[in-house]
């Protein structure tokens, strides 16, 4: 065990999926996946410093939405399951500064959880080794591996077993906020749904090649024409206002759009920065989203950013 910290800040990053395929729902009520993960530059912070119980605290866009209940929060539920694996108690005061849409599908949750987890085992000097954090993470939810890991990855199974994927350069975004959330599981019912009503029997999910070769040579056209999302058509079925966010953002100069996960976040792929800053200027103007912010990815995993006794 190292020395214990007093008070531990940990960043960490949202996500876009370039590619998310989506297989038919398995036995145990998950979706097998061919998951490419892009992390960018929106970041929630987690905050852990000791306390005699465990409690969090959220603020910032959304926080509202976000349970406190420590059976209901993630990253409350990461500090439980961490502390038990060393056989301690989770007597740690959490708190979370959301930047990072909640329900928006760019994985807030799983970033507070692996923040969190991050967090604590620093605070608690318990050094747990990279492959059993991950372990936890995985436990905890299909994207929070991911969000520790940060980079680029190729996400199989639900989503968590990961592989790296080399990245050129940075790609320029633009995230269009929506308001209000969406529930991530009733986005993958109504893709089942909707499959199910037109007879469509989806393939075993695949990575397209060329997608892997647009991100490793940094190429932004050949990703742009790449970008798929299984699970747009279902989130613009249950919140067809998107389709104006996604047209908007095409009219503004945009290479390519498409709902971020299971939404309602949409994103842009932009030329570079400049056309990034007038894509979001044209989002915000255009009065179909509640914000638009313009970033880039690959950003980096959790990382701990202050640490103090
Ligand atoms: O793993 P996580 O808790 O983030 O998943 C939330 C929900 O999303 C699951 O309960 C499931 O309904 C859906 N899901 C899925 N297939 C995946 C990942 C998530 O059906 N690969």
């Amino acid at each position: 065990m190292g020395s214990p910290a007093q008070v531990v800040t940990v960043r960490v990053p949202a996500k876009v999926n370039v590619q998310l395929a989506v297989g038919p729902p398995r036995a145990d009520g998950f979706h097998d996946l061919a998951n490419v993960f892009l992390a960018v530059g929106i970041h929630d912070h987690v905050t852990a410093a000791p306390a005699d119980a465990l409690a969090v605290t959220c603020a910032g866009p959304g926080s509202d939405d976000v349970p406190l209940d420590p059976e209901a929060n993630l990253a409350a539920r990461a500090a439980t399951l961490l502390a038990a694996l060393h056989g301690i108690e989770p007597a740690v005061r959490l708190h979370i500064d959301k930047d990072i849409p909640v329900a928006g599908g760019m994985a807030g949750g799983s970033a507070d959880a692996a923040g969190a987890l991050l967090a604590c085992d620093t605070l608690w000097g318990t050094a747990t080794p990279r492959p059993e954090l991950l372990k936890l993470c995985a436990e905890l939810g299909s994207d929070v591996p991911f969000s520790l890991v940060g980079g680029a990855a190729l996400g199989r199974g639900r989503g968590e077993l990961l592989t790296g994927l080399p990245v050129s350069g940075a790609f320029h975004w633009v995230f269009a906020l929506a308001e209000g959330g969406l529930s991530t599981p009733a986005v993958y019912r109504e893709c089942d749904r909707l499959r199910d009503a037109e007879g469509v029997h989806p393939p075993r999910p695949e990575p397209t090649p060329a997608l892997l070769d647009a991100l490793r040579d940094g190429d932004a056209h050949a990703l742009a024409a790449t970008l798929a999302n299984d699970l747009e058509t279902a989130a613009l079925s249950l919140r067809p206002s998107l389709a104006a966010t996604l047209a908007a953002g095409a009219e503004a100069g945009a290479l390519a759009g498409l709902v971020s996960g299971s939404g309602p976040t949409c994103a842009f792929l932009a030329e570079d920065a400049d056309a990034a800053a007038r894509v979001a200027a044209a989002l915000r103007a255009g009065g179909t989203c509640r914000d638009a912010r313009a970033t880039t990815g690959p950003a980096a995993g959790a990382t701990t950013i202050e640490s103090h006794a």
